[in-house]
C-alpha cells in the first residue's frame, strides 16, 4: 500500500485529518521540485478516464497533472464516442479501461458508481465526481486553497451559499472540514437547502448554522464559497427557473466583506458571481483551479508511487 494507505479516492469520508495533510504535503513538495524532478514522479505511468458527464477544469486538470509528472492520459468525456453508445455496462468498461492504464478516474452521474467501480477495478479509482453525492479531489483543492489563501483552516468562519442540495462539491467539503475547527453558514433558499441525511451524518462533528439570507453572516466570513444552481439535477425545469437568479454575489455583497476574506467557487460559474468581482482583491477562484493541477498531481503520485 502507499504512504497515504488508501487505494481508491471515492470519498472524503474515508480521509483522516493527517491523510489530508499528507496529500497537502505532497502537493507542497510538488509544486517546488524542478521540471526534471517533478516529470520522473509517476513517468511511464497511464492515467485513463472515463467521464460520463460533462467537464472543464477536473478532466484538464488531471491529465496536466498526470503530464506534469511524466505520464500520460487516455480515455474518453463523450459517451456518445465510446461502446457506452453500443449498450456496453459501466462494469465491463471499467474492466477494459483497467487492463490499459494504471489508474482510472470515473465522473458518473450515479452515487455510489465510483464505489462500485473500485470493486471491479483491479487498478485504483478515483472519483472525479459521482451524482450528487461526492467530489473528493474538489474538496482536497478546496482545502488546499484555503490553507494557502489564509494561512490556516482551524478558526475560519466559512458561508457556503449556493444549490446546496444537489452541490455535490458541498457535501465532500463539508465532510473534509469536519476535520478542522470551523464555524459554517450554509446560505441558500428554502428549497436549495442541504439534505437532512447529511445534516444527521454531520452531526455534532462540525457547527454550523442554516440561515437564506447572507446578509446575516457576511460581515464575519473569513472564506464565502459560492456554488451554481445545478441546472440538471432538477427533474422539474420550471422549478431551476424560479430559483434561476436567487442570489448573486456582487460588488454590493463584496464591499461589506472583511477586508482579507476570500471568494471561492468550484465553476463553473453562470451568473451568481458577477464578473466585476474577479479584479477584486477578494477573488480567489481561478487561483483554486489553479491549484486543482498540483493536487492531483499529488494525490496520483501518492497513489501510484509504488505500483510496478
Ligand atoms: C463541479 C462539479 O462538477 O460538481 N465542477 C467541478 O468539477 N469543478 C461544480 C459544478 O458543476 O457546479
Amino acid at each position: 500500500m502507499n504512504r497515504l494507505d488508501i487505494r481508491d479516492i471515492i470519498s472524503i469520508k474515508d480521509f483522516t485529518r493527517d491523510q489530508l495533510e499528507i496529500v497537502f504535503t505532497a502537493a507542497d513538495y510538488i509544486s517546488k521540485l524542478s521540471y526534471e524532478e517533478r516529470s520522473s514522479l509517476c513517468r511511464g505511468k497511464i492515467l485513463g478516464y472515463a467521464f460520463y458527464e460533462p467537464s472543464t477544469r477536473t478532466r484538464l486538470s488531471f491529465e496536466a497533472a498526470m503530464a506534469s509528472v511524466g505520464g500520460s492520459s487516455l480515455g474518453f468525456s463523450n459517451t456518445a464516442t465510446a461502446s457506452t453508445q453500443k449498450g456496453e455496462s459501466l462494469a465491463d468498461t471499467i474492466r477494459i479501461m483497467a487492463g490499459y492504464v494504471d489508474v482510472v478516474i470515473l465522473r458518473h452521474p450515479l452515487d455510489g458508481s465510483s464505489r462500485f467501480a473500485a470493486e471491479i477495478s483491479d487498478k485504483p479509482i478515483i472519483n472525479a465526481a459521482s451524482g450528487t453525492e461526492e467530489h473528493p479531489t474538489q474538496a482536497l483543492l478546496d482545502i488546499y486553497t484555503i490553507k494557502k489563501e489564509k494561512g490556516t483552516v482551524d478558526g475560519l468562519n466559512i458561508g457556503i451559499i449556493g444549490d446546496l442540495k444537489h452541490g455535490r462539491t458541498v457535501y465532500s467539503l463539508l465532510y473534509a472540514l469536519i476535520h478542522y475547527d470551523v464555524k459554517v453558514y450554509l446560505i441558500s433558499p428554502e428549497s436549495l437547502k442541504i439534505r437532512p441525511e447529511s445534516i444527521f451524518e454531520l452531526g455534532k462533528s462540525i457547527s454550523f448554522t442554516e440561515i437564506t439570507d447572507i446578509e446575516e453572516c457576511i460581515d464575519e466570513l473569513d472564506v464565502l464559497y459560492v456554488t451554481r444552481i445545478q441546472r440538471e439535477r432538477f427533474t422539474d425545469q420550471e422549478e431551476y427557473e424560479k430559483m434561476r437568479g436567487s442570489y448573486v454575489v456582487g460588488l454590493d455583497i463584496v464591499g461589506r466583506m472583511k477586508k482579507d476574506a476570500i471568494i471561492m467557487h468550484p465553476l463553473p460559474r453562470l451568473d451568481e458571481i458577477s464578473p466585476d468581482v474577479d479584479g477584486t482583491s477578494h477573488a480567489r477562484y481561478f487561483e483554486q483551479a489553479r491549484y486543482g493541477k498540483d493536487i492531483r498531481a499529488a494525490l496520483l503520485h501518492l497513489l501510484l508511487a509504488d505500483s510496478s
